[in-house]
Order: structure tokens, then sequence, then C-alpha cells
């Protein structure tokens, strides 16, 4: 029997938990009609909170409609992807919309002062005219049918702020022509927070945004409960609660403790074929909390600075909550230097103030991970002289 449970990036999983309530208001904006706030939106969150799979789902919901919607990455040329996407629409009908580049006209700019512009400039110029030329054209024919276009751009990050200013002109402009479109970005907490604050961009400012996070416990033993019992096993009530319990309401450790325990209740069926066992579940959690490792925490910790990761491994000596002023004399400096750091970590959904003055981790078993590493123990070694 196939393993229900999904512990890989971006796929859909059994049961989305915890998040109708984003895809409730999602559905009324689309249900709305034109202008209605929630078509422009940006997801955020920590690593494997269920970005990509969010966007899907949104996705889903306007294809119930029978919109068009376009996925795509913001990796450099992504502006060149949508609109080839655009034009490769199936019933298009009409030839390329591609204007010749004399007749371009850039706000303020008289036509003729465009041979002055920077190749890149112009290129971003000409990349968002001719988006909004290809997504004017399929809409004059999907808005016919009462149909419309959303498209959602994963993993937007820094890099990406060139081509996010001419896809955010031209999607000011639609907006403001009243056409039937909707809007999806994500990206980490920091990452979108740079795009939302770029001068350019400002009008994204305005757009909703879902900072997606842990979900209920309840919810989670619901969903293994439901996913453990449609495929055929069974668990009792224990087993669910220490399921639950272990994954935190982290969604990708939902996937990853559902995966493993499943996996050891057909590798070791000690009771039943049918039944997924206490053993099964602890099994399962002892090798999700491995596989989280090698799939959240490292490349989390590889993507910060030193001094964030210092300040990790100096939170990881307590075993609950940490006073910011212990962690800025574990780094031997001051507290407004060790706060630049803790400001960033909160920022990422790495950490959070736990109460005033006190920070805890955010990331589930961050602290188990950080301590099973060598670094954690030579910086102990490192303090114990002046503890
Ligand atoms: N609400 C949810 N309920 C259950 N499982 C979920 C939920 N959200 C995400 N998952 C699962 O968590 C894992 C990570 O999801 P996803 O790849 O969407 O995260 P992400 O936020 O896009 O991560 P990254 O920042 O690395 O791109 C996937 O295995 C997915 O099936
Ligand atoms: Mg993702």
């Amino acid at each position: 029997m196939a393993n229900p449970f999904k512990p890989t990036a971006g796929m859909t999983p059994p049961v989305l938990v915890g998040r109708q309530r984003d895809l409730d208001d999602f559905s009324y904006a689309l249900d709305d009609g034109v202008g209605a706030p929630g078509r422009l939106m940006y997801v955020t969150g920590a690593r494997g909170v269920g970005k990509t799979v969010m966007l899907n789902a949104l996705g889903d919901l306007a294809r119930q409609r029978k919109w068009q919607v376009i996925d795509e990455t913001a990796e450099s040329k992504f502006m060149q992807r949508l609109i080839e996407t655009l034009r490769q629409s199936p019933r298009r009908g009409i030839g390329s919309v591609t204007l010749p580049s004399a007749s371009m006209s850039v706000a303020g700019t008289p036509v003729d002062a465009q041979v002055n512009l920077g190749s890149v400039e112009f290129e971003a110029a000409e990349h968002a005219l001719n988006f909004r030329m290809a997504m004017t054209e399929r809409l004059d024919k999907l808005e016919k049918k009462n149909r419309g276009i959303l498209i959602t751009l994963d993993e937007v990050q820094a890099s990406s702020l060139p081509e996010m200013r001419s896809l955010a002109t031209a999607v000011q402009h639609l907006i403001r022509e009243r056409r039937n479109v909707a809007f999806v970005f994500a990206g980490l907490p920091s990452m979108v927070e740079d795009v939302i604050n770029d001068d350019v961009l400002t009008f994204l400012r305005r757009a909703e945004r879902r900072h997606l996070g842990d979900v209920p416990l309840a919810e989670v033993r619901k969903a293994f409960q439901e996913t453990i019992t449609q495929n055929g096993k069974h668990a009792d009530a224990d087993t669910l609660d220490t399921l639950a319990q272990a994954t935190n309401g982290y969604p990708f450790m939902i996937q990853l403790v559902g995966y493993w325990a499943w996996r050891d209740s057909q590798a070791n069926t000690r009771d039943s074929q049918d039944e997924l066992t206490i053993e099964n579940a602890c099994e399962g959690i002892k090798q999700a909390k491995i596989k989280l490792g090698d799939m959240v925490h490292g490349p989390a910790l590889d993507g910060l600075s030193a001094m964030g990761r210092d300040y990790l491994l100096a939170m990881a000596q307590d075993d609950g909550p940490s006073a910011t002023s212990d962690i800025a004399k574990r780094l031997e400096r001051d507290l407004g230097y060790a706060n630049v750091y803790r400001t960033q970590l909160i920022k990422e959904d790495i950490i959070y103030q736990s109460s005033y003055g006190y920070v805890d981790f955010k990331l589930p078993y961050l602290r188990d991970y950080l301590r099973e590493h060598g670094a954690y123990h030579q910086m102990r070694k490192n303090l114990s002289g002046s503890e």
C-alpha cells in the first residue's frame, strides 16, 4: 500500500491541516469580484511551514472557478516565462503582441528619449509592457466568460527585486484597469520584507499578508486519524496523541512523522497488519527528527550569518527559554549588538520572544539538533571558564 504521507517540499499533503480560514478568505476574494483586497496577497513563513502547498491550494480554488492559473518561481527571467506562458495559452487567435521597441513608451518619457535608457532599464520596461499586453489580450477573452487569471509566484527573494518591479508596475496597471486578476507571491519572511520595503513596490504593502505558522494540535491529531483510517489502518487514542504532539504543529513534521511511522508499521507488523502501533509511532518520530535535521535545520542554519548561528548555539545551552541578557554574555557582546541578531532570527521565524526579555526556539527540535552538533560542545568548552 502506498504511503499516504508526503514529506516532500511542495507536495500537497493528504490533509491540509489548519489552513481552512486562509482558503475561505481567498475564495471570498475571488467571488467578491474585481478589486477585492484579498486578490493581492503575499504568503510568508519559515521553511517547511507550507507556503508552496498553500499556493497550490489557492490555485485549485481559482481553477475550480475556471480561472487560468499560472504558477511561476521567482528565479531569473520569470517575467519572460510568464509572458511566454500567456502567449501559449490555448484559443489565442491573435498574433504576437510584441510591440516594436520604437513605439514603446515609458511613463513620463517621450518615445524619442528611449534610446538613452540603459539596457537593463529598457528590458525591465519592455517586460512590464509585454507582460501587461499579454495579460490584457488573454483577459479580453476570459472575462467574457467571467473568468480571470491568477498568477502565483513562489520563492521570492532579494535577487528577484528588479523583475518584481516590472511585474509590480504591470500589476498595478491591471488592477487600476479593473481587470479580473489575482496575484499571490510567497517567500521567507525576511525576503518578502525586502521586497515590500522596496520604494518602487510600495503598492505591494497594501497586499494582504498571510504569515503561516504552526497549526493546532487538535487538527493535526484529527488529520492523522483521518489519513490513517482512510488508508486502511487503525491507531488508538494514545498513538494519535503521541504522533500529534511530536509534530509541535509544524506542517513539515506532520508529513515526516506520518511517513516514517507508517513505514515502520509496514516493515514491523508486530501486532497486526492493520494497526499502526505506539511502537511504530515512536520509531517514526525518531526517524522524523533525524530527517528534519537534514532537510530543515541544516539548510536553515546554512542560510544564517555566523553571528546568527552563534546566537542560536548560545540559546541551545538552555533547556527552555533563554534570557537575552544571558545570551549577550555568552556571546561576549553587549545587549544591543546581540539584539540585532535576535531581531533577525525572529524575523526569519527561527526563534520567538517567549516573554519580555526571553527568547525560545520556534522551529521544533532545533535545540536538539544544535546540541548534537560539534560546534555546541566547542562553544561550551570555550565558555566554561567564563561562567
Ligand atoms: N497545512 C499543512 N498540513 C499538512 N501538511 C502540510 C501543510 N503544509 C505543508 N505541509 C507539508 O509540509 C511540507 C512542506 O511544505 P512546503 O514545501 O509547502 O513548505 P514551504 O513553506 O514552501 O517550504 P520552503 O520554504 O522550504 O519552500 C510538505 O511535505 C507538505 O506536504
Ligand atoms: Mg516552498
